[in-house]
C-alpha cells in the first residue's frame, strides 16, 4: 500500500513509518522543514525506493499543495492517509486563563491542518482497493475536566470532522477513522506513559491491513479498535 504519515520524524509517526516499510509498503513520510530528520534519513538509506520524505508542515496549506503534486507525479495515487502530527499546549489553564494563540496554534496543527491535507490528497485515493483516511486523535477530546481547552477541543472537533467525513465519504468507499493512540512513551506522553508507540503502531497497521475488523458504525475508537 501507499500510505502518508505526517509528523513521521519522531514519536508514534516515525514508528508508523518504520513499520510500514518493514512490512512492505510504500510510504510518504511528512515533516516539517528543518526539524530533525536524522531517524528518516537513516531510514531512507535503507528503503532508497519505497520511502518519500516530504516537508509538509500542517499550518502551511502550500507545503500540502506541494506533498499532493510530489505524490502524484511519484506514485499516480494514495492508499492511506495518517494525520498523526499534534501538538499539546496550555494544558494546565482553566476557562479564565485562557491564551488565545495557544488556541489558535492547537486548532491549526490539531484541526485545521488534517481538513485542509485531506482536502488536497483524497482526490488521490480514487481507485485504491481499500482507502483509508486515519486522524490520531486522543481521549482527551471526551474529557470534561475544567482544564484542558486548546488540545481536548482541538481534538474533539477533529473527531466531529472524522464522523462527518465518514459519513460522506462512505458512497466513494473511503474510510473514516479518528484513533486514539493510548497513553504512549513520546515528547508528548512522556517517560510515564504505561503504552509504547511500537504496539499502537502494530495495531493501527492491522486495522489498515483489515486483519482488526472496525464495526461500520464507530469512527472514534482506540487503537484496539474499542470505540470511544
Ligand atoms: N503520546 C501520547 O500519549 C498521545 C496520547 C493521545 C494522542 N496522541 C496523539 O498522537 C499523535 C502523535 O503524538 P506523539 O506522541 O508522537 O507526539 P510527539 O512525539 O510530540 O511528535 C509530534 C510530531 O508532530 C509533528 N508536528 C508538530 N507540529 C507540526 C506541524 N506544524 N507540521 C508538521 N508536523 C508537526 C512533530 O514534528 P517536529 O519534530 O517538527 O516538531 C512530531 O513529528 C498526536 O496527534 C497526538 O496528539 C498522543
Amino acid at each position: 500500500m501507499k500510505i502518508l504519515v505526517t509528523g513521521a520524524n519522531r514519536g508514534l509517526g516515525l514508528e508508523l513509518t518504520k513499520l510500514f516499510l518493514k512490512e512492505g509498503h510504500e510510504v510518504a513520510a511528512g515533516m516539517r522543514a528543518g526539524s530533525n530528520s536524522e531517524a528518516l534519513d537513516s531510514l531512507k538509506r535503507e528503503y532508497l525506493d519505497r520511502l518519500e520524505i516530504i516537508h509538509l508542515d500542517m499550518v502551511d496549506e502550500a507545503t500540502m499543495v506541494h506533498s499532493a503534486d510530489l505524490i502524484r507525479s511519484q506514485w499516480g495515487s494514495l492508499d492511506v492517509i495518517i494525520n498523526n502530527a499534534g501538538i499539546l499546549l496550555g494544558r494546565s489553564r482553566k476557562f479564565d486563563q485562557l491564551d488565545l494563540e495557544e488556541l489558535i496554534a492547537s486548532f491549526k496543527v490539531n484541526t485545521f491542518g488534517p481538513m485542509m491535507l485531506i482536502k488536497h490528497l483524497a482526490g488521490l485515493m480514487e481507485g485504491s482497493e481499500s482507502p483509508m483516511i486515519i486522524n490520531i486523535t486522543s481521549g482527551a477530546a471526551n474529557d470534561l475536566g475544567g482544564s484542558d481547552y486548546p488540545y481536548s477541543l482541538s481534538k474533539a472537533t477533529l473527531n466531529m470532522y472524522s464522523a462527518k467525513l465518514n459519513n460522506y465519504l462512505k458512497e466513494a468507499g473511503i474510510r473514516v477513522l479518528a484513533i486514539h493512540p493510548g497513553w504512549i512513551k513520546t515528547d508528548m506522553g512522556g517517560e510515564k506513559a504505561p503504552g509504547s508507540p511500537e504496539t499502537t503502531a502494530r495495531n493501527i497497521l492491522d486495522i489498515i491491513e483489515g486483519r482488526l475488523q472496525i464495526y461500520d458504525d464507530l469512527v472514534f475508537i482506540n487503537h484496539t479498535g474499542v470505540g470511544l
